[in-house]
């Protein structure tokens, strides 16, 4: 029977049994006694099984040995327990039938040899064929997977918000703008009708930056919400923490504070984080050895840490009297920088901090204007190594202090009248928060550039692929 390279290394079926794996050479070697070794690799699990192929199969000479790394193949026969390292087994191959072939393999840009990482950008349709974003992917998705379920257990429904919208939700103006095509087959309009070609949607329409404001619409009738999909932000900077494109996890949570929503970001990212150390220990032990040596350990204390939270204002006094020389001054009402948020997680306090309460003119409209009148009920998420690496707030539920936010920021009420009709019919006090994926990643894998941990990369100048 067919069965996977994962289970058929799992131990889980006897030495002897007949099995047929499928999968991609990494690499083939052919020793003297006419064996040739071939690790087969289907993505399954980190580790390549390896392929004895005896010269007696009918194939050898003309197919077995012209195979090369990337070749696609069938490799039918017994499993046995490997001779060599450790308890493993390998597969005795009685037949291989070659699917795919490589053409020009000198030329095959997943060589098996050491790449880096900005060449394997270039090659970013081809990159999963490596260890490294074989082991990123299925990392990538146990991530989503921990994601959806700590939510689900937890009693949070999942609401799919859209990706087109008229509304910025961060009052940024970061946003893309979505058009058609004047040449496409669209009906065409009657006078004074509008021009689909030219105006499909009534008004200007945008990619999303953020599926809050529509979750908080479901979060004020189902109680806990959560949204998990893309969003694009138009912001000019090459960072390596930045995207044009990436994905967001918005939980939002009816009659929560603050407080609430601190404790639910740090134990939706305990939750995560054990998951995927009980889940992918192949995966991030490889991460440990060729990424980043912390990449274990650091998770491992993260869980094991209670978060500090420190008051936006305490910590400009605590950046101040640091005596370190920042390139940006820190002063009370400017936004913090990464290096002021390194700062404070790395050499400060030494675990992930949340920062809360920041001045009202550096954050979004929606925020809860404090009774203070200079802060909001904001709060950053800052992850040792990283950043921040999640963004929350609780939000204006008075609709006379958000409509004078509004207009402080210059946002036209008409836009979010929508909005507004949550503060009118039935407000309550409610919170939640974003998780960038991609800084989630970069976290857990230990990676030094976002663009590394999305499938895809979108960055100003580029969208191959
Ligand atoms: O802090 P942000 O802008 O918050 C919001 O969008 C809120 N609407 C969230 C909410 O309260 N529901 O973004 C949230 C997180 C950031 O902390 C960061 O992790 C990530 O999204 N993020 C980005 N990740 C990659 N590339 C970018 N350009 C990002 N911008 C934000
Ligand atoms: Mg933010």
């Amino acid at each position: 029977s067919v069965v996977s390279v994962k289970h058929a290394l799992s131990g889980a079926l006897p030495a002897g049994t007949p099995v047929s794996v499928r999968g991609w050479v990494r690499t083939r070697r052919d020793s003297k006694a006419g064996l040739s070794f071939i690790n087969l690799s289907d993505g399954s699990c980190f580790d390549p099984i390896q392929v004895v192929a005896p010269d007696t199969l009918v194939n050898y000479a003309d197919e077995v040995l012209r195979l090369s790394a990337g070749c696609s193949l069938i490799a039918s026969g017994e499993l046995v327990a490997s001779q060599g390292k450790g308890q493993g087994f390998e597969l005795q191959a009685k037949s291989i039938e070659v699917v795919g072939w490589v053409e020009d393999p000198e030329t095959y840009p997943i060589q098996p040899k050491p790449h880096s990482l900005e060449f394997l950008r270039e090659v970013a349709h081809l990159r999963p064929r490596t260890n490294l974003f074989g082991a990123i992917t299925r990392v990538r998705h146990t991530l989503a997977s921990a994601i959806h379920r700590y939510f689900d257990q937890n009693g949070y429904c999942w609401v799919n918000t859209p990706i087109i919208t008229t509304s910025d939700a961060e009052g940024a103006g970061q946003m893309f703008r979505v058009s058609t095509l004047d040449l496409m087959n669209l009906p065409r309009t009657d006078k004074g009708a509008i021009d689909m070609r030219k105006d499909f949607f009534g008004k200007d329409a945008f990619l999303t930056v953020s599926g809050q404001l529509n979750v908080e619409g479901y979060c004020l009738a189902l109680s806990k919400v959560y949204t998990f999909g893309p969003t694009f932000r138009a912001e000019n900077s090459n960072t390596a923490r930045h995207l044009a494109e990436f994905w967001m996890i918005e939980p939002e949570i009816a009659f929560a504070d603050l407080d609430e929503n601190a404790r639910v970001a740090e134990d939706l990212l305990k939750f995560v984080f054990k998951t995927v150390l009980v889940e992918r220990p192949d995966d991030m032990a490889f991460f440990a050895e060729r990424v980043e040596k912390t990449a274990v350990s650091r998770l491992e204390g993260f869980i094991n840490a209670p978060f500090e939270r420190i008051d936006y204002t305490d910590a400009v006094e605590i950046l101040k009297k640091s005596g370190k020389k920042f390139e940006f001054p820190v002063e009370w009402g400017v936004d913090l920088q990464t290096e002021h948020e390194r700062y404070l997680v790395e050499e400060h306090v030494g675990r992930p901090v949340v920062v809360t309460n920041y001045p009202e003119k550096i954050k979004a409209f929606y925020m809860r204007l404090n009774d203070d009148r200079r802060t909001v009920a904001a709060m950053d998420v800052l992850a040792p190594g990283i950043g921040e690496i999640i963004g929350g707030a609780q939000r204006e539920e008075r609709l006379d202090v958000l409509d004078a936010r509004m207009q402080q920021f210059g946002l036209d009420p008409a836009h979010y009248n929508w909005y507004r009709d949550f503060r009118r019919y039935g407000t309550v006090p409610h919170a939640g928060f974003g998780l960038g994926f991609e800084r989630l990643v970069v976290y857990v894998c230990g990676l030094a550039n976002i663009r590394d941990a999305i499938p895809y990369p979108r960055v100003p100048g580029h969208a191959e692929f």
